[in-house]
């Protein structure tokens, strides 16, 4: 049986060290400052928001919540992040994403000040993190190293293969694993690979990032291999509420008509595999940890006279 990788337990060291370092930096008069945007009410949106704000006031550090409307215009959001860009009280911008259809996402991530980018999606982070410079990493590539070295996981000369070639952590996870501190050998698979197994059963660390409830089985992994479940699917409950027989989760206890699920068969791979991540518990929380750190990160930069570490 596999080794299950406690994501929460992690991440609460992790925002821990965040809320160390917040309290060295409010020693010299500055609060870390996190401004959150929200357009519209989509509930998955609305649930991460929440978990973000919590995660920051329990590190003590502030957020600016700041709901806006679906039918928000694009040049109105555009004002309020220039506004938040010029405001010195301000250290990080996190623009929740999706946005409604009609605000061009990228024209929005562009315009937020890359000092103050803590979620590492502005293209002058992307830049960063290709060249290997100092910048802000995107919080679930960076969560997922810090999962591996925490549990120990051999990465020089590993073979990862990562499921998923998204912006925000497909492709950056591509670049840090072939870093050469990491120094893995890196595959990514994505809709045009054909036959995943291939490539998945080759892999030392899997890293399934696809956003596809289950798609990778036990048959698809190598006997030892670590795998990375990035996945978070909300599935259908029939009928909604608690006692429908589905699988026990905090969702159904609180009687919502979802739960979430990985991108892994968790049964199955978890007899097969060396470490795995659980769904919810695994890479989830690590997400929101190294938000709390890029946001630490950003407000010992503003410090005038240099960083303020503890
Ligand atoms: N939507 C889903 N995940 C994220 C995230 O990490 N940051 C932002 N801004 N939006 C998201």
């Amino acid at each position: 049986m596999a080794v299950v990788i406690d994501g929460r337990e992690t991440a609460r060291k992790k925002r821990e060290e965040a809320a160390l370092r917040a309290a060295a930096l409010k020693k010299r008069g500055i609060l870390p400052r996190l401004a959150v945007i929200l357009v519209g009410e989509d509930p998955a949106s609305l649930s991460y928001v929440a978990g973000k704000e919590k995660a920051l006031a329990g590190a003590g550090m502030e957020s600016r919540d700041i709901r806006l409307p679906a039918d928000t215009p694009e040049e109105e959001l555009l004002s309020l992040i220039a506004g938040l860009n010029a405001d010195p009280s301000v250290h990080g911008i996190l623009v929740q994403l999706p946005l409604p259809g009609h605000i061009g996402e990228d024209r929005i991530i562009t315009a937020i000040d890359p000092a103050k980018d803590v979620d590492g999606f502005h293209p002058v982070s992307a830049g960063n993190l290709v060249l290997g410079r100092p910048g802000f990493l995107p919080c679930t590539p960076r969560g997922i190293l810090v999962l591996l070295e925490e549990a120990g996981i051999p990465t020089r000369g590993a073979h990862a293969v990562i499921v998923g070639r998204s912006a925000i952590v497909g492709r950056p996870l591509a670049i840090l694993l072939a870093r050469r501190d990491i120094n893995a050998t890196v595959t990514v698979c994505h809709t045009g690979s054909g036959e995943l197994g291939r490539y998945t059963r080759q892999a030392d660390i899997l890293i399934a990032a696809a956003g596809k409830p289950g798609l990778i089985t036990a048959d698809m992994v190598k006997e030892g291999a670590a795998v990375i479940d990035v996945g978070v699917n909300r599935t259908p409950v029939f009928p909604p509420g608690p006692g429908n027989g589905a699988p026990p989760a905090p969702e159904n206890a609180a009687g919502k008509s979802y739960r979430l699920r990985g991108d892994v068969d968790y049964e199955g791979v978890a007899k097969k595999a060396g470490w795995i991540t659980p769904v919810p518990g695994g890479v989830g929380p690590m997400t929101i940890a190294m938000l709390l750190l890029n946001l630490i990160q950003a407000a010992e930069a503003a410090v005038p006279g240099g960083a303020a570490k503890a």
